[in-house]
């Protein structure tokens, strides 16, 4: 099986992008990660970052193909897109929200989020371990299913 995992605006600077914040390590490194830890389980991945919205929808309606479970970090559109929101809904299979940052402990905009609507399960404030945990539940959801 397949886990689509998706990453929304800006974080394409993951490690040079307020690592205070953000941490040090980029995007390259979480793919590996992603891929050691789905590997474990049998599982592939399709590891895709976007800065567009329509890009993110796109894969969206591709994962309906082909993916067992998505995991997602839509970025800011978690706070603004109803269109991703509406695209998940069309996935019927597993679906995890992952934000590396806790988004409770910043501006209170970010405490909002659009994809929690759908979201099986949310994870936020694991740095970019959130990823690797996701996978982890999402590879329990395939097993159960
Ligand atoms: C983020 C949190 C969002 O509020 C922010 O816009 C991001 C990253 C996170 O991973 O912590 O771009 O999703």
């Amino acid at each position: 099986a397949t886990i689509y995992v998706l990453n929304g605006p800006n974080l394409n600077l993951l490690g040079k992008r307020q690592p205070e914040i953000y941490g040090h390590e980029t995007m390259a490194d979480v793919e590996a990660a992603c891929r050691a830890t789905a590997e474990g389980h049998g599982l592939q991945i399709r590891y895709l970052q976007s800065n567009a919205e329509h890009q993110l929808i796109d894969w969206i309606h591709e994962a309906r193909e082909d993916a067992a479970a998505i995991v997602i970090n839509p970025g800011a559109y978690t706070h603004t897109s109803i269109a991703i929101l509406d695209a998940l809904n069309a996935f019927e299979r597993p679906v995890m929200e992952v934000h590396i940052s806790n988004v409770h402990k910043r501006e209170e905009f970010r405490r909002h989020s659009y994809v929690s609507l759908r979201a099986d399960g949310v994870i936020a404030g694991c740095g970019t371990q959130g990823y690797l945990l996701a996978i982890e539940r999402v590879a329990r959801l395939i097993a159960a299913a």
